[in-house]
């Protein structure tokens, strides 16, 4: 058939007189599309991340994530505030460590009055109707970059990286956090954390636990910001393997059994599969970790003109919560809230 045949009335109305169905009809106007939405994004979905430094009044920008910075205190307090006039009432804290105080163990995680704890202390002070989560692991402490301790051969030794976890787990509880959030995928954490904290008395501290956590490649940018790039190897005796989801399914199950009261999926869009199945099979609230990397590729495809970020960073939210994301952990919280 020409395309002159194909634009002919004729041809219209042979065809299109008796459509039924015409999905387009709920989309001829904003006011009915907005009526049919299925997912929405509210502030109150988004937990923003964010990067703290001993020096109190330093805000340093991160070259890789454009937009975000590692705070001292009086800033992380403004940062804070500033969210929370814009609605997002959850923040995840994660300490930039000088790097002559890293050590084999992360001594510096289990520090008394460490910047962790200071920056919790100062947060719950200033506002506390703010959700404060602390990140559980020793990666930014160690000096080899793993999640844990390891042996002469370099592997991270469960049962030993587990009672240094509940060790700062137990810190951040004191210092007034929220919730605790392990994300070093140790077998076992999320009961021995729990038990450690109600024997100590914080049973109302929660815990956030990053069931199927992978062994990615968009991490970089995190691992910029902190200078916390592992020193040898890579992360794949603990981290999940990229291809596996069944896996997850059974990580995101012992977290439930253990006493885990969210979940957490990370990355986020390339795994919103895993997502979407971990949601349908757990009866917990589970949240996704859009990663720095998701977050930089959109932020530097922007600055050269060939995407919008606003508008990529949006519909990025919009689809990891319509596959089932209660929560999200983004870098973009307030670019969106400010759009929003
Ligand atoms: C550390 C940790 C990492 C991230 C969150 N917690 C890095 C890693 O596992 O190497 C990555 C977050 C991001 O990329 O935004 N356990």
């Amino acid at each position: 058939m020409t395309m002159k045949e194909r634009s002919s009335p004729t041809y219209v109305s042979k065809y299109s007189d008796n459509l039924l169905h015409r999905p387009r009809r709920n989309r001829k106007l904003a006011a009915l599309s907005d009526l049919v939405q299925e997912t929405r994004l509210h502030p109150s979905d988004l937990v923003a991340p964010l990067f703290v430094l001993e020096d109190e009044n330093a805000k340093e920008p991160i070259n890789s994530m454009p937009g975000i910075y590692r705070l001292g205190i009086k800033p992380l307090i403004k940062e804070v505030k500033d969210l929370y006039q814009l609605g997002v009432r959850a923040v995840d804290l994660f300490a930039l460590v000088p790097n002559e105080r890293k050590t084999p163990y992360g001594d510096e995680a289990l520090r008394e009055n460490n910047l962790i704890c200071r920056s919790v202390a100062a947060l719950k002070e200033e506002m506390p109707d703010i959700a404060v989560m602390v990140d559980i692991a020793l990666d930014p402490y160690t000096d080899h970059g793993h999640d844990g301790v390891i042996d002469s051969s370099g592997y991270v030794l469960n049962d030993e990286t587990i009672s240094i976890l509940c060790q700062m787990s137990l810190l951040a509880a004191k210092a007034g956090c929220d919730i605790v959030s392990p994300s070093d995928m140790m077998d076992g954490r999320v009961e021995a954390i729990r038990r450690c904290l109600d024997e100590s008395g914080y049973q109302t501290v929660g815990i956030l636990s990053y069931a199927a956590k992978y062994c990615s490649s968009f991490y970089g940018p995190f691992r910029d910001a902190l200078q916390s790039a592992p020193k040898f190897g890579d992360k794949k005796s603990y981290q999940m393997n990229p291809a596996n989801v069944i896996e997850a399914i059974r990580e995101a199950h012992l977290d439930m059994q253990e006493g885990a009261d969210m979940l957490l999926v990370k990355p986020a869009l390339p795994y919103l599969d895993v997502l979407a199945k971990i949601k349908e099979e757990i009866p917990l609230p589970v949240g996704a970790y859009h990663v720095s990397g998701e977050y930089a590729m959109v932020m530097a495809a922007d600055e050269k003109g060939w995407l919008d970020a606003d508008k990529v960073l949006y519909e990025s939210l919009l689809s990891i919560k319509r596959a089932g994301a209660d929560f999200i952990l983004t870098y973009a919280a307030k670019k969106i809230c400010q759009m929003l």
